[in-house]
């Protein structure tokens, strides 16, 4: 299951992040953490030192790396340099799974360990002013769109992403890569709108979409958030003295994690295994190969020099019944 927060700035999408991976790997699941955030704070919001958050290596630094392990012997991608972040999976592409050991977690992930096992963590690395471009040829958040794109998972498997709701991941495909994207919204005019706008650009992919209202104090905020995003509001979640604890560098143990809090994140994690019933492989695909199109036309075909839509495979479809090739 692929899930990503997103919200404004500050709003505690790195804490939530954060917090959902502790309680999944609490339960036992595999989990990938995956920082694409503008500012990378996943790292220290799992507990690493800044020393080790520094250390942890940037996907953005490894995409020819990924790139050719990833195309595998596609006949249709004749090399890294022709493949750019929207370059579809086909026969011959090499797929990655959630657990297993493969060159992309060499290079890229470490391990965190947490209360009650261990995450996976990879970072895109800090963004710079170009990053932030519409169709930027380095975006750093194209690793991780790669990286989706070749990802096989199953039910009670996750990967958690930190992301920030701006132009790069609506430019590129990837806010349609979830199954599950969780807007982090505090009750203020400026975190529902950009509720409203992600709502729109998702409204055509059916991207599904739940608010999640944090730094709640009163009923007044929960009203305030319902009447504003109505359905979409899934649950809320108030000041936390854990995380405060873990911001001052003196985390608890996870099992200390305020009752009503715990209740949230298992909230978070019912709705989103409700989704898996209506995974559907080949709108996924579809999706895929439709921003692939639509970047190769605005930049990529005059970036590499090639006709990019020669890449996509037209009878591949994603799913967990297409093997590997060696
Ligand atoms: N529920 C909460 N209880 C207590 N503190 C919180 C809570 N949610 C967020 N915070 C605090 O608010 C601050 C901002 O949160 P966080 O860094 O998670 O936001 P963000 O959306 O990831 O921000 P950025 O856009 O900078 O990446 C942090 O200091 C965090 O500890
Ligand atoms: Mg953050």
């Amino acid at each position: 299951m692929k899930i990503a927060f997103v919200g404004k700035g500050g709003s505690g999408k790195t804490t939530l992040s954060s917090l959902f991976v502790r309680h999944l790997v609490a339960a036992g699941a595999p989990v990938v953490a995956i920082d694409a955030d503008i500012n990378q704070h996943l790292g220290p919001a799992l507990g690493l030192d800044e020393q080790e958050a520094a250390a942890l290596p940037a996907m953005g630094g490894q995409l020819p790396l990924i790139k050719n392990y990833l195309r595998g012997n596609n006949p249709r991608i004749a090399s890294a340099a022709t493949m750019i972040k929207t370059t579809p999976p086909g026969e011959g592409s090499r797929l990655v799974r959630v657990t297993e050991p493969n060159p992309v977690y060499d290079a890229c992930a470490r391990p965190v360990e947490l209360d009650g096992g261990a995450v996976r963590l990879m970072v895109t690395g800090p963004f710079t002013d170009a990053d932030l471009g519409v169709a930027c040829y380095h975006s750093k958040t194209g690793a991780v769109e790669l990286f989706l794109n070749h990802l096989v998972d199953g039910p009670d498997e996750y990967v958690v992403v930190d992301m920030t709701a701006g132009s790069d991941s609506f430019a590129s495909g990837l806010f349609t890569r979830f199954d599950m994207t969780f807007l982090v919204a505090e009750p203020t005019r400026k975190g529902v709108s950009v509720y409203r706008q992600y709502k729109e650009y998702a409204r055509d992919f059916g991207v599904a979409l739940k608010v999640v209202g944090n730094k709640i104090q009163d009923p007044d905020d929960i009203d305030f958030l319902r009447a504003e995003t109505g359905d979409d509001l899934l649950v809320t979640v108030g000041r936390s003295d854990w995380v405060r604890a873990m911001e001052k560098g003196r985390p608890p143990r996870f099992a200390l994690l305020e009752e009503a809090t715990a209740h949230a994140l298992q909230t978070l994690r019912t709705s989103v295994d409700a989704t898996y019933i209506r995974r559907d492989w080949e709108r996924y695909t579809r999706q895929m190969v439709h921003f692939h199109l639509k970047n190769a036309e605005s930049w990529g075909n005059e970036r590499t020099g090639v006709d990019l839509a020669a890449q996509v495979d037209p009878h591949f479809v994603l799913g967990e019944s297409v093997a590997t090739p060696v």
